[in-house]
């Protein structure tokens, strides 16, 4: 019996190298792999004896040997005592078997790319695809617009950190634990101190600290974030643009002044602006600043809601509390401070419907600007 499969692993050897230097492409190559080694994978041996019965049954000529796979299955025929060296003779067959696999496998391949080549199916000459050197994304161009228009008036631009303590991004601001104001800002918190800050504001103490005693100018310009439901009108991450004037006789005209130049240097200069009493924590007086809309000039429209009049920015005069946590004496010194978006603005200059497009990564909306 064993020398019988011995001689059957002979036969199949012989016959399969001998078919092999007949393969001219690799469609043929599987077919010769399936038909000498058999199939990839290892089917359960029941599955594999009825294969062999029906391949039988099939009228196999039955003086070609199985596949190798099957061959191997037979080894449950032999004696145990034979076992081993018929397992060997299999094992070192089918490693001959894969390495003759592989290495005509290469040849094969190596030719294919040849005659690729010479019939010129790849021009690796041509030149690549150029990659193009993009452009702004349309918040940044908005803040660079908002950078000028604050520069002609003699602002500089001052960064603050993103992520924040709690100290910063409220009690500074004179918004103690547990003040109910804290309610509108909610965050992403990193502990109980360190969180993602949810307005520009607490850039505000960050400029007075380094600058005291010194007046100050400065937009503080950065992203925001906030517990958000996100929707068509409100993202979880944002760009505020923060202002701050700190200075002898600084006044609420003054604020009102700065703002309205601002909508008319950003929106048209034909925008007229109005003031609404407000409440920030921060500020006292608080203000809302609004324009009248750029769509219907007042008449009333969707974007409006039918007030005519669109919401520009938070403001305020410094609140005595906070001039003096930044370090000045309120006695001596006072302050403006605002806080308009830059997403929001964007959106009405261009007429941007979804402010979820900005982050969306859309090339179609991104090269519109
Ligand atoms: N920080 C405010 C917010 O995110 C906006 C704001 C209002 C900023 C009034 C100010 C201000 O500087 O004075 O809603």
């Amino acid at each position: 019996m064993l020398d019988y499969m011995l001689d059957q692993l002979r036969q199949l050897e012989e016959e399969a190298m001998a078919a092999l230097e007949a393969v001219e492409d690799r469609d043929a190559l599987a077919a010769w792999y399936r038909r000498y080694v058999g199939k990839r994978g290892t089917p359960s041996s029941r599955a594999l004896r009825e294969e062999r019965a029906g391949y039988d049954a099939r009228g196999r000529d039955a003086s070609q040997p199985l596949p190798l796979t099957q061959l191997v299955h037979a080894v449950e025929d032999l004696p145990k005592e034979d076992r081993p060296a018929f397992g060997q003779a299999a094992n070192k067959l089918k490693a001959k078997f894969e390495a003759a696999h592989g290495a005509w496998d290469q040849t094969l391949y190596q030719a294919e790319m040849e005659r690729e080549l010479e019939h010129g199916a790849l021009d690796v000459t041509l030149p690549g695809r150029p990659a193009g050197p993009g452009h702004l994304h349309i918040t940044t161009q908005t803040l660079r617009q908002i950078y000028d228009i604050f520069a002609e008036m003699g602002f500089q631009v001052y960064e603050a950190p993103e992520v924040e303590t709690d100290e910063l991004n409220f009690g500074l601001l004179n918004m103690p634990p547990h003040h109910p104001a804290r309610d509108m800002w909610d965050t992403f918190w990193a502990s109980d101190e360190v969180l993602l800050r949810t307005h520009t504001s607490p850039g505000q103490m960050r400029a007075m600290r380094e600058r005291c005693p010194e007046p100050i100018r400065v937009i503080l310009p950065g992203k925001c974030y906030r517990y958000e439901q996100v929707t068509a009108r409100s993202e979880h991450q944002f760009y505020q643009v923060e202002g701050l004037a700190v200075g002898h006789n600084i006044r609420m005209t003054d604020l009102i002044g700065t703002l309205t130049q601002f909508a008319r240097r950003f929106y048209g200069p034909e925008r007229r602006v109005r003031i609404r009493g407000s409440y920030f924590p921060f500020t006292e007086p608080s203000i809302e600043v609004d324009m009248d809309c750029i769509l219907c000039h007042g008449r009333g429209c969707r974007v409006c809601k039918y007030s005519g009049w669109l919401e520009i920015a938070g403001a305020g005069m410094v609140h005595p509390v906070v001039l003096q946590n930044g370090g000045y004496d309120p006695d001596e010194w006072s302050g403006f401070a605002f806080g308009p978006g830059v997403e929001r603005p964007a959106m009405l200059k261009y007429r941007i419907d979804d402010i979820r497009l900005f982050y969306g990564n859309d090339l179609r909306f991104l090269r519109q600007f």
